[in-house]
């Protein structure tokens, strides 16, 4: 199977996990990324069972329109059962890496406010130490050489993301070489940097549910 047949079939397999709970008021909170694209596609063949979406960026409001999904104000939701986003690594306690889309702050507010976060993933995303995919950082742009020494210190080599601004008007430090063996401890230093907005660990609130897509078939995972 290619890559992009696994996350067809993670997706799928969180759509079927999620639609036998949804009703004509639940609205599902939508991730970014390819994986997240192949979860609203299948999710729209079911537009009716269910009332709308909260998008995690502009990108997924604009795919969700586009099947004819209404899209809310996560500010107008009071509550959300469901996050379906992917991710760039997993470990075993289902602690993540995000933001290779530059969609991290958006995604962990949207993760914040749901009550189960299902991550949807090709396997090749599940890794004993998170850290060989460069962190990323969001930060307020007078602030990017301020942030990328405090980050240098943590032991990091932080790169700026040429030509990126983020949906929230902010640039992207990806940080190289980083072994994060205490992601909680290093999610909590690294927003502590002023001009930091936030940085793609999704430890503090891990995700509830690996779908993980294998050659063997989609695999559910619980945090270890
Ligand atoms: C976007 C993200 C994505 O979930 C992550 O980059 C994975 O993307 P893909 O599903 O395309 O592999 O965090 O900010």
């Amino acid at each position: 199977m290619t890559q992009d047949q696994l996350k067809q079939a993670v997706a799928q397999a969180a759509v079927d996990f999620i639609l036998p709970k949804l009703d004509e008021k639940s609205v599902v909170g939508v991730g970014t990324g390819s994986t997240a694209n192949f979860f609203i596609d299948a999710l729209a063949q079911h537009k009716t069972a269910f009332d709308g979406a909260v998008a995690s960026s502009e990108a997924t409001a604009q795919r969700l329109k586009g099947h004819g999904i209404p899209v809310y104000e996560l500010n107008s939701v009071s509550e959300l059962e469901f996050y379906v986003d992917g991710a760039d690594e997993s470990d075993a306690h289902l602690n993540l890496i995000k933001g290779g889309g530059a969609a991290l702050t958006r995604e962990k507010i949207v993760a914040a406010v749901a009550k189960t976060f299902i991550c949807i993933a090709d396997a090749s995303k599940l890794v004993p130490v998170l850290g060989s995919f460069p962190l990323p950082v969001e930060v307020i742009p007078m602030a990017r050489s301020h942030v990328a020494r405090q980050l240098v210190k943590l032991g990091g080599d932080p790169v700026y993301r040429e030509g990126v601004v983020t949906d929230n008007g902010n640039v992207i430090l990806d940080v190289f070489n980083l072994q994060i063996t205490n992601p909680v401890e290093l999610e909590a230093q690294i927003n502590a940097i002023v001009g930091v907005v936030t940085n793609g660990l999704f430890a503090a609130r891990p995700a509830d549910l690996l779908l993980l897509g294998t050659a063997e078939g989609v695999k559910s995972l619980k945090a270890e």
